[in-house]
């Protein structure tokens, strides 16, 4: 809770032998924690870790209920009936006492109690209008709602985002269009596609094999463009899909080592995460640059790409748990650097540190697609006409869209099948031409309408 913003009447105790946090009207309903016992068919999976923040938050502000037992024979002394995940967290944060109101029923009226507690709640029809009233006004924090709840409800409730002004903010961009990903994909791991001047490979980005097969003649490249994946496709309890994990870290050393080698220069795209359920800060650039640095490819410089972002919630109560990680990424040069003329007076952009490019809004084909703007700055920058660009997570195939564009190079690869079938899509719906399976000469149209056994 920040200090000053609210007032309410609160004891939180702390210290050797007794721990809780409750309203000050609650304390002589305080009971040992260690003597009450969870209800054995709690059949309710809530999340422990949000009750958690909540207690942290508001303190406990109502007993949980406990059956004294007397008149049961099967379940015995001191069952909780409502509050199970309450008494949860408070066992997870030490607390050795909470607050009880008592009750003394049977065995039936408990379990009826206990089914007619969690279902009340689940059946109540929310009016989500003043739930955005309230959030908007006070922001997430302690409410259980994440960010993405709240614009999941404001879609719900047709309440358009506000957009912050960008005074540099361009028209849509046609290069930016991609189709959805196929539930079934056409495409298979170790497939090499050619799509006239760019090469495309479904592949693991750390596996050196793989790394020369999409090389094929080529023993390195000009340079390489990239954003790399953050949650590594695995999500964690009390994580979302962008936590940074053990396996990133793995990843991230294991692609740098490979592919330092093949480019001297390299532009890597990186945000910083928010991390756990209660949505911390992790500088993973910092991170990055440092393991960078320590496998011999050094930063050069950075850059910040601002996005055009929505800016409902501008409460009071919002900045503790505001993601503001969201609103920016960085775009880390490393390797050698050189200092070439190639732009002309029109790429005013050149010698900013920050480029304000909106994100792409509509990215059904992939959660984590660029701007074709983005590569298309650095691919104009960092090579000349017929260079070569490679850009091991390539995606929904952005950075091979900017090199044809630009008349350069490009080498793609991929892991995952489905983005393989979007970036060859992608490619054909925007420039006409056809891709084609390099083994055998099938044509991307021939595979993608095969009708399957
Ligand atoms: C942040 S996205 C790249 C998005 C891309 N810049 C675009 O505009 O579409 C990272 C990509 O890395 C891919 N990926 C994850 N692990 C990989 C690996 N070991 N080798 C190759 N690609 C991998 C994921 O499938 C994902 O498409």
């Amino acid at each position: 809770m920040e200090e000053g913003t609210r007032r309410a009447d609160l004891v939180a105790v702390d210290e050797p032998g007794r721990k809780f946090k409750v309203h000050a009207r609650l304390l002589d309903q305080l009971h040992p924690v260690g003597e009450l016992n969870q209800h054995p068919r709690n059949y309710n999976n809530g999340d422990v870790d949000f009750i958690r923040e909540s207690l942290d938050e508001h303190a406990q502000y109502t007993p949980i209920v406990v059956n004294e037992g007397g008149y049961s024979e099967r379940y015995g002394e001191n069952v909780i009936a409502k509050g199970n995940h309450t008494y949860l967290a408070a066992l997870e944060d030490g607390w050795t006492h909470i607050a009880v109101s008592w009750i003394n029923v049977d065995d039936d009226a408990l379990d009826r109690i206990l089914v007619v507690d969690n279902y009340s709640a689940r059946r109540a029809r929310i009016d989500e209008g003043i739930v955005l009233d309230i959030v908007e006004e006070r922001g997430t924090h302690g409410t259980g709602l994440t960010d993405d709840d709240v614009l999941e409800m404001r879609e719900r409730n047709d309440r358009p985002l506000a957009f912050v002004e960008d005074e540099e903010e361009e028209a849509e961009d046609p290069a930016d269009e991609a189709p959805s990903p196929p539930e079934d994909p056409k495409t298979k791991l170790g497939e090499v596609w050619i799509m006239e001047d760019q090469r495309l490979m479904i592949g693991d980005a750390t596996k050196v094999a793989h790394v020369q097969r999409l090389l094929g003649a080529e023993k390195s490249v000009d340079v390489l463009i990239t954003s790399p994946p953050y949650g590594v496709g695995k999500v964690y309890e009390g994580q979302d899909e962008t936590t940074r994990s053990n396996e990133w870290r793995l990843l991230m050393d294991a692609w740098v080592a490979v592919w330092k080698k093949v480019a001297p220069v390299g532009m890597v795209n990186i945000a910083d995460r928010k991390v756990g359920a209660d949505h911390r800060e992790e500088h993973t650039y910092g991170e990055f640059v440092e393991l960078c640095k320590a496998a011999g490819w050094p930063l050069i410089g950075t850059r910040i790409w601002g996005k055009v972002l929505p800016v409902w919630f501008a409460g009071m109560y919002y900045t503790s748990s505001y993601r503001a990680v969201d609103e920016w990424e960085y775009l880390g040069l490393f390797g050698k650097a050189k200092f070439v003329k190639r732009l002309g007076e029109e790429d005013d952009w050149r010698f900013r540190g920050i480029w304000r490019i909106p994100s792409v809004n509509k990215n059904d084909d992939h959660p984590a697609k660029f701007p074709v703007e983005l590569p298309r700055r650095y691919v104009k920058m960092l090579t000349d006409e017929g260079g070569s660009v490679v850009d091991p997570f390539v995606g929904s195939g952005t950075t091979l869209l900017a090199c044809h564009e630009l008349g350069r190079r490009g080498f793609g690869m991929d892991l995952d099948p489905g983005y393989a079938d979007v970036t060859l899509q992608r490619f054909l719906d925007f420039t006409g031409i056809m891709p084609y399976r390099e083994e055998d000469g099938a044509s991307w149209e021939e595979v993608r309408d095969e009708v399957r056994e």
